[in-house]
């Protein structure tokens, strides 16, 4: 989703956006831009695609004073992803950046036309510039145009926006997509989407409010809140600790981030794990007060992991719980009831619909609980509770580590509520933790697994479909090695219960079907095995996963014996992620940055 930085000081501005706008690659982006204001006039520049492209644009240009820059990554919205449609948006003498989507455009737009004003994009966002200069000639400064065109807004966004008619100062807004100004000793001043472009640049920063929108000047940062009263920035310290976002040799961060996956889970569980007890030192025992249901809400992938919870919390802890799909639920008018306690799951914790969600839950007065993995994210500032997933930056636009350390904590919150409502015995508890602390080793990826997958790849590049099955747990997981298989591959894969293909799906099994069977030894092997032959029987193309070979199977991808299904849905889960990631590098793909998505979806 787009990304916005904007830096005001006297160092190289240019390397300053264009090194921000790389840190946030991560989120999707298919065009990208910078504008920068120095000594009177701008220099702008558009490229379409990847960011070296704007480099290469660039290579010429440079700053040596004080200089006021704004830039942005774009996923497109309102039009095709051009030139023309590339941030910043300018003016007759300002530009401007937006992330989110101002939904009375069309209206604004109608109106600027109707005055004269030629629109040279097919953006929502370029109303803003033309908004803010017709409000110009009548304002008696330049601030109170900008104050008066952002009430005129409705939907959401996070703008900067630089004009000739102020050019020490960046005007900025926030509603509803994230923002943030960070300053140092230097009296600099940076803009970011999220806190990665400052490290390393800023000491302090504030994170914007929903509502937030002023000025910032080399020695000032004038903030109004959504009431039209001055505030003051609450800073709070930014880490300096870069973590190395780079390779490593691997080939995608997709792969690293795979390959991470032992060690980030190891943090997950670290000094969370007791012998006969789960500690979550973030959490009050007495949100479980009351609470006769947990309502998990999320998109996605965060919302495969939240299936899984659902079959630990009622297998475990025996307590209702119900799914919503958080763009659903945002629009059904859901009976939301006290006695439930209301937990969105989120890798990004900046996703717009899960937010909305969030909201919703909140002011209907439910306890809340946000499993995310980034902190100071919109989602964690707002939730009562949090919990901290400890993947680190995930850079692959398919989730992976995220997911896997979503289900630990899952697992881990299913035994804390286990003790707390009495509903396993203390042995069992203690046996499940002993479980719980073998997933890093079960995650490892071997050589000769990789190797197999990799070889196995070039059989499944073509048919007319995949069918992922799993039966309990196991069809979260079905589903989400479908969604990984599509959203890198581009061919079309479902994920399914087992048991249900013989009420439909089972009609297209033909050689041309490709079926990924999920077969775990301890979880329901006799009855998954019989959907599979079903499968067989008509000719279907069967990839089995199990540690036990199938003869029914035309493939056979080995795991190992495990002492129980958890352990085994974890092994599967580097199969399904690794089987996806072969399949996409066979077929020539960005298996980090897929065609049309984004990393972080800010918009509904
Ligand atoms: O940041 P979130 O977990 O809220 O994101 C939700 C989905 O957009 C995300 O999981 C998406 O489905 C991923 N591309 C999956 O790989």
């Amino acid at each position: 989703m787009c990304g916005i930085v904007g830096y005001l000081g006297k160092k190289n501005t240019k390397e300053i956006l264009l090194n921000g706008l790389k840190e946030l690659e991560y989120r999707g982006y298919d065009s990208a831009g910078i504008a920068v204001l120095e000594n009177g006039n701008f220099s702008n520049f558009k490229a379409v695609g990847k960011l070296v492209n704007l480099e290469e644009k660039t290579k010429n240009y440079s700053t040596d004073g004080f200089s006021a820059g704004i830039g942005h990554t774009r996923w497109a919205t309102h039009g095709k992803p051009t030139e023309l449609n590339a941030h910043p948006h300018v003016g007759q003498s300002s530009y401007v950046v937006h992330n989110g989507i101002i939904e009375n455009y069309a209206k604004l737009k109608k109106e600027l036309i109707n005055d004269g004003i030629k629109f040279l994009s097919q953006t929502d966002t370029e109303v803003i510039v033309h908004q803010f200069e017709k409000n110009l000639n009548s304002a008696s400064n330049t601030f109170e145009a900008f104050s008066k065109t952002i009430s005129e807004l409705d939907g959401a966004y996070a703008i900067l926006l630089v004009t000739k008619s102020q050019p020490d100062t960046i005007f900025f807004a926030k509603h509803g997509s994230p923002m943030l100004v960070g300053t140092n000793n230097e009296s600099e001043q940076y803009f970011a989407s999220s806190d990665t472009p400052l490290i390393g640049h800023c000491n302090e920063v504030n994170y914007f409010e929903d509502g937030d929108y002023g000025y910032v000047s080399s020695n000032n940062i004038t903030i109004f809140d959504k009431d039209k009263n001055k505030k003051e920035p609450i800073f709070s310290k930014l880490s300096q600790n870069k973590l190395s976002a780079q390779k490593d040799g691997f080939r995608f961060f997709m792969e690293k981030e795979i390959y991470e996956q032992s060690d980030v889970i190891s943090d997950t569980l670290m000094g969370r794990l007791d012998d006969d007890e789960i500690i979550f030192n973030e959490l009050d025992k007495k949100i479980f007060d009351d609470i006769n249901e947990i309502k998990l809400c999320a998109c996605g992938t965060s919302y495969h992991s939240a299936m899984s919870a659902s079959y630990l919390f009622e297998r475990y802890s025996k307590i209702r719980t119900s799914l919503e799909i958080a763009s659903e639920f945002r629009y059904r008018n859901p009976i939301m009831s006290k006695d439930t306690l209301f937990v969105v799951i989120s890798q990004s914790g900046e996703t717009a619909d899960t937010l909305e969600t969030l909201k919703m839950a909140k002011q209907a007065g439910l306890k809340t609980l946000v499993i995310c993995n980034v902190d100071n994210s919109s989602m964690v500032r707002l939730a009562d509770y949090c919990i901290l997933t400890r993947a680190g930056i995930e850079k692959g636009v398919a989730s992976t580590k995220a997911f896997a350390t979503q289900v630990t904590i899952f697992w881990m919150l299913s035994l804390y509520i286990a003790k707390l409502k009495n509903s396993l015995s203390v042995d069992e508890i203690s046996k499940q933790i002993s479980l719980l602390r073998e997933i890093p080793t079960h995650v490892k990826v071997t050589d000769d697994m990789h190797e197999r997958i990799k070889r196995l790849s070039k059989r499944y590049l073509h048919g007319h479909g995949f069918f992922f099955i799993g039966r309990d747990i196991f069809y979260p997981l079905a589903l989400e090695g479908a969604l990984k298989l599509k959203e890198i591959s581009y061919l079309h894969a479902e994920g399914y219960p087992s048991g249900e293909m013989k009420h439909g799906p089972i009609a297209l099994a033909d050689p041309e079907l490709f079926t990924i069977a999920l077969l775990p030894q301890n979880l329901l092997y006799e009855k998954s095995k019989n959907n599979v032959e079903e499968l067989s029987a008509r000719d279907s193309t069967i990839c089995a996963i199990s540690s036990k070979e199938f003869d029914k199977a035309d493939d056979f991808i080995q795991i190992s014996e495990c002492k129980d299904y958890m352990l085994e849905f974890f092994e599967m889960m580097i199969v399904v992620q690794l089987l996806s990631l072969e399949i996409s590098a066979r077929l020539g793909n960005d298996v980090d940055m897929p065609r049309n998505l984004a990393k972080s979806v800010t918009v509904e």
